[in-house]
């Protein structure tokens, strides 16, 4: 089998792992995916995808001639000596990045020999490539060479960022290594930046951060807003007019969460921090962050007074639209914070059945929202599903005892709903009364 034909590993396929091991069937290249959850490979190997991505379990089906999975290393390195490497890379107490299931990975390459190239596409603090390659020198291992291609994905556009994205970046050791892994590409239509592991690696950390700065700026802007009276909504459109600015990302609401941006904004400031520089932009992003998802607590209070007994509805609980992923979500801090003082929290989203739920304790889940609102005091909008544009707010106010809403992504239409008779609050949205942006209602 020559170099050409032999398949390529994919090593975790976890979000980032499955999109990169399918996109790259799609692009013509035969695939072998490991992981050692047998449950997820078992599943993959029936079709079954276990991840939600919009258009992931179609394009498994059209690639599945050039995919297999296993759970077998052996089977996997007999196969392959192209290996992008995708296991996550969870932040550990200390907010630095845990990098051991990185680790084991190379490990369980290195002790099996011969010629293999290393694609780095977790995402690991910068100077990861170089330990490893230094600690596989120190214990007398060659023969593998290491490549860092950071993946820009989004969850909910996962294969379409990864077949037309902004930029590849590829990061290596050698010109050769890089221009293999650029070889692999080809089909996509997009600038490639060559550059050294470190910087690669600094790229997607910069990437993240920027763009969480981005949000928390425009977060503190919209809270200015609220007390000058002016509309963020507006001001964002105004700034994006400004190509040095751009209009992505200045959509302001009730803070960011996901797997990604708050793991690599803290893990960013510790690696800075680890090398003795204090990172205060970053500090500042991740405290508006926080103080953003509790400033609805206070807009409840303005239009309810205490919140014991009050009944909250909370539309959306995961952390985007278009995905089934609650980490880091706003809703979990806002429903325990809810729930401490004194309110009765109802929820409905359309990825989550009803009932409860292990992550929002005390509260109960509804299949509909309009079931969620019902006898309900307020409600917020906390993730910005589609189908919660479209709501009957006719049959919403009737439903709710006090028609109050708390648009925490700014997707309604404000004068809509006050004119429905609705008290509505966006953040950082003008025409609130007098009372309530100078607190004093
Ligand atoms: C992000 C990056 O976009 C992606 O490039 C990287 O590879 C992984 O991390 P993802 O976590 O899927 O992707 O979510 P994204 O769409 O970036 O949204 C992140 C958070 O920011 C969400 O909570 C979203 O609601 C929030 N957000 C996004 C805003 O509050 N305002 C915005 O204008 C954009």
């Amino acid at each position: 089998m020559n170099e050409e034909q032999r398949p390529i590993g994919v090593v975790g396929v976890g979000y980032v792992g499955l999109v990169t091991g399918v996109c790259l069937a799609h692009l013509g290249h035969r695939v072998v995916c490991l992981d050692v959850d047998e449950a997820r490979i078992e599943a993959l190997r029936r079709g079954t995808v276990p991840i939600y991505e919009p258009g992931l379990e179609k394009l498994v089906d059209d690639n599945a001639a050039r995919l297999s999975f296993t759970t077998s290393h052996d089977e996997l390195l007999a196969q392959c000596r192209v290996l992008f490497v995708a296991v996550d890379t969870p932040p550990t107490p200390s907010g630095d990045a845990d990098l051991s299931r990185v680790r084991r990975v190379v490990d369980e390459i290195a002790h099996r020999g011969g010629r293999r190239l290393l694609v780095m596409k977790s995402t690991v603090p910068v100077g990861t490539g170089a330990h490893i390659m230094a600690d596989l020198e120190g214990d007398g291992v060659d023969g593998i060479t290491y490549v860092s291609n950071p993946e820009f994905l989004r969850e909910g556009a996962a294969i379409e960022d990864f077949l037309s994205p902004d930029r590849i970046v590829i990061g290596s050791f050698s010109d050769e290594a890089g221009d293999e892994v650029e070889a692999l590409y080809r089909g996509v239509d997009a600038p490639v930046v060559r550059t050294s592991v470190p910087t690669a690696e600094m790229i997607k950390y910069a990437s993240n951060a920027f763009l969480a700065t981005k949000i928390s700026f425009v977060n503190e802007i919209a809270n200015v807003c609220e007390e000058v009276g002016a509309d963020v909504r507006t001001v964002a459109e105004g700034m994006g007019l400004d190509h040095r600015i751009g209009a992505h990302f200045l959509h302001a609401g009730i803070g960011f969460g996901g797997s990604c941006f708050p793991k690599d904004v803290q893990a960013l400031k510790q690696l800075a921090g680890n090398s003795g520089y204090h990172f205060q932009l970053l500090t500042a992003v991740i405290e508006v962050n926080h103080l953003q998802k509790r400033r609805v607590i206070g807009k409840l209070k303005h239009h309810l007074g205490n919140l014991r007994g009050a009944r909250i509805a909370l539309l959306g609980l995961t952390f985007k639209p278009h995905t089934d992923d609650l980490r880091e979500a706003a809703s979990i801090v806002l429903a325990a914070r809810l729930r401490g003082e004194g309110a009765t929290v109802t929820a409905h989203d359309p990825m989550l059945s009803p009932g409860s739920h292990e992550l929002f304790p005390g509260v109960d889940l509804f299949a509909e929202p309009l079931e969620a609102v019902r006898d309900a005091d307020a409600l917020v909008v906390v993730t910005e599903w589609p189908e919660f544009l479209r709501l009957d707010w006719a049959a919403v106010k009737e439903a709710m005892r006090r028609p109050v809403v708390i648009d925490g992504r700014n997707v309604l239409d404000p004068d809509a709903l006050r004119e429905a008779g609705f008290t509505y609050e966006g953040v950082g949205v003008a025409g609130l009364p007098e009372a309530v942006r100078s607190g004093s209602s």
